[in-house]
C-alpha cells in the first residue's frame, strides 16, 4: 500500500533509536599497543540520501546495496515513505517502489529530519515542485541551522515556505502546481543547495540551471544521470554550471552505496597517529570531490596506499591501507575546503600532533553544521592543551608531539566532534572524554566497536 512500509519498519528503527536517546560520555586513552587489521566503513551518507530519494521519484523498484542504516538516513527514508513511496529492507538491501517524478502525495503529519541538514535542504527541493503541503521539522540542533540558503532560491519555482524567524525550521512547503525552472548561482559552495534546486528542476518545465563558483560534491548529477535523466555540465572558471531538462522519467536504477570516505577519515588519522599502526579500510569511496582529505594528509607525508581502485555505480572507490607516519604541519588553502568541508575536526586532530604549525584557511562554513565546528573544534583542542587560535575564517594549530589532554570536550549533538574527540584521545598524555557518543549514530553507527577492533582504547565512564 502506498505510504506504508513493509517488513522492517523504518518507523520503528527510529524509534528505538529515539528511546535509547539519552547521553552516553566516553573516554578515550592511549592503546597499549599499535592500532591493526582491516576494517570497512558504513555506506556513504550523501549517496545513501540521495539514493533513497532518487528512487522515490523513479518508476519501478530500486534495490539499493551497502545503504547507510545511521539516523539521519533513516530519516530520509521515513520521510519518503511518508510521501508515499513503498520502502522495505530485504537482508542487508533496501528495495524503494517509486511513485514517479510529480507522484508523490501530501505527508499526513510532520517530516521530521532529525539531526540531518542533508535530508531537510534535499527534501525541501524535492517537495518545491510537488503540489502538496508539508511541514518540515528537526532536532535541536537541526532547527539552529539555516534553511534560507535553500527557500530563497526553491521560492523562484513558484513554492511558498514559511519558516521561523531567522529561515529556521520549523518550516512549512507549499510546493508549487506547476514548478517553474530555476536559474540560480550559488553564493555559497554547497552541494546540498545545489541538489536541492536540481530536484525541485526535475518536476519543472524547462531547464533548470546552477552555476557554483566552486565544484562540490557531485553525487547529485552522478546519480541523476544513472536514473535516467539529461545532465550536462561545463567547466566554468574553477567552478561548473549544471543544466538538468526537467520532467524527465527517471526508471529505477540499482545503487551499490560506496564505504564513506568522511567517516574512514577516523579510523585512517587514528592509525596515522598512533606509532606503529597499520590498517586497511575497505571499499572507501574516493570521488576526487571528497578526498581533499587524503591529499591533504598526503602533503603532511601521511602514508596512503590505495589498491584495487575500481568503479562501482559510477562513483571510484578504493582500498585505503594507511601507516603510522610522523606527521609535518599543513597550510591548506581555502579552495580546497568543498572537497573536504566534514574532514576539518579530525584533520585538526591531526595537525594537533604534527610538526609545526598549521593553518586551515577559509573555514567559514564550519560555523553552520551540526555544531559551529569552528568553535567546537577550538574548543576540543584546547581542552588537551593545543594551543590554536582563529584569525577570521583560518583555524591556526601549534602542533606538538605529546598533547597533556585530559579535557571534557563538549560534542554539542555533533557525530563528527564526537569521533575525532575519540580519536584525539588515542595520542594526548591523559584520557580525552566526550560529553555525549549518541549522535555518532547519525553517520557512523558501530563507530566504538569498529576502533576498537582496531586497538584503539575507548571506554564508558
Ligand atoms: C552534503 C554536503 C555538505 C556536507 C554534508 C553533506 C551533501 O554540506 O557538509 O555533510 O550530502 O550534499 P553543504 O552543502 O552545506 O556544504
Amino acid at each position: 500500500m502506498p505510504g506504508q512500509l513493509c517488513q522492517t519498519s523504518v518507523i520503528v528503527l527510529i524509534r528505538r533509536a529515539m528511546e535509547s536517546l539519552q547521553t552516553r560520555p566516553l573516554q578515550a586513552s592511549r592503546p597499549a599497543a599499535a592500532l591493526s587489521g582491516e576494517i570497512s566503513v558504513p555506506g556513504d551518507k550523501s549517496i545513501s540520501h540521495r539514493a533513497l530519494m532518487f528512487a522515490a521519484l523513479a518508476v519501478g523498484e530500486t534495490r539499493i546495496t551497502g545503504l547507510l542504516e545511521g539516523e539521519d538516513v533513516l530519516r530520509t527514508a521515513a520521510a519518503m515513505a511518508a510521501l508515499g513511496a513503498e520502502i522495505r529492507r530485504e537482508g542487508a538491501d533496501w528495495l524503494v517502489a517509486g511513485r514517479g517524478i510529480g507522484g508523490l502525495i501530501a505527508p499526513s503529519d510532520v517530516l521530521d529530519m532529525g539531526n540531518s541538514g542533508t535530508a531537510a535542504r534535499l527534501l525541501c527541493g524535492i517537495l518545491a515542485s510537488h503540489d502538496v503541503y508539508a511541514v518540515m521539522t528537526g532536532d535541536a540542533s537541526l532547527r539552529k541551522r539555516p534553511m534560507r540558503r535553500v527557500i530563497a532560491p526553491l521560492s523562484a519555482c513558484g513554492a511558498r515556505f514559511t519558516a521561523r524567524p531567522g529561515g529556521l525550521l520549523p518550516l512549512t512547503i507549499e510546493g508549487a502546481r506547476d514548478a517553474l525552472p530555476i536559474t540560480y548561482t550559488l553564493p555559497v559552495a554547497s552541494a546540498q543547495v545545489k541538489s536541492a534546486i536540481l530536484l525541485a528542476g526535475l518536476n519543472a518545465r524547462g531547464v533548470t540551471e546552477v552555476t557554483e563558483p566552486e565544484p562540490t560534491r557531485d553525487h547529485s548529477e552522478n546519480m541523476l544521470r544513472h536514473f535516467g535523466a539529461a545532465v550536462s555540465i561545463s567547466q566554468q572558471g574553477r567552478g561548473r554550471v549544471i543544466r538538468l531538462a526537467g520532467q524527465p522519467e527517471l526508471r529505477a536504477a540499482d545503487v551499490a552505496v560506496p564505504g564513506d570516505p568522511s567517516s574512514a577519515a577516523f579510523p585512517l588519522v587514528a592509525a596515522l597517529l598512533v606509532p606503529g599502526s597499520r590498517v586497511t579500510i575497505n571499499a572507501v569511496g574516493l570521488n576526487p570531490l571528497r578526498t581533499g582529505l587524503f591529499e591533504t594528509l598526503r602533503e603532511m607525508g601521511a602514508e596512503l596506499t590505495i589498491r584495487n581502485p575500481r568503479v562501482q555505480g559510477g562513483e571510484s572507490i578504493g582500498d585505503i591501507v594507511v601507516e603510522h607516519t610522523a606527521l609535518a604541519a599543513v597550510d591548506v588553502p581555502p579552495e580546497r575546503a568543498p572537497s573536504m568541508i566534514d574532514e576539518y575536526p579530525i584533520l585538526a586532530v591531526a595537525c594537533a600532533v604534527a610538526r609545526g604549525t598549521s593553518r586551515l584557511r577559509g573555514l567559514g562554513e564550519l560555523r553552520v553544521k551540526e555544531s559551529d565546528r569552528l568553535a567546537a573544534t577550538t574548543a576540543m583542542l584546547r581542552a588537551g592543551g593545543v594551543a590554536v587560535a582563529v584569525e577570521g575564517d583560518d583555524l591556526i594549530i601549534d602542533g606538538m608531539a605529546a598533547p597533556p589532554g585530559g579535557g571534557l570536550v563538549e560534542t554539542h549533538m555533533d557525530h563528527r566532534l564526537a569521533m575525532s574527540a575519540l580519536v584525539f584521545g588515542q595520542m594526548t598524555k591523559a584520557a580525552m572524554r566526550i560529553d555525549d557518543s549518541t549522535f555518532i549514530d547519525t553517520s557512523f553507527p558501530g563507530f566504538v566497536a569498529c576502533m576498537r577492533r582496531l586497538g584503539a582504547a575507548i571506554s564508558g565512564v
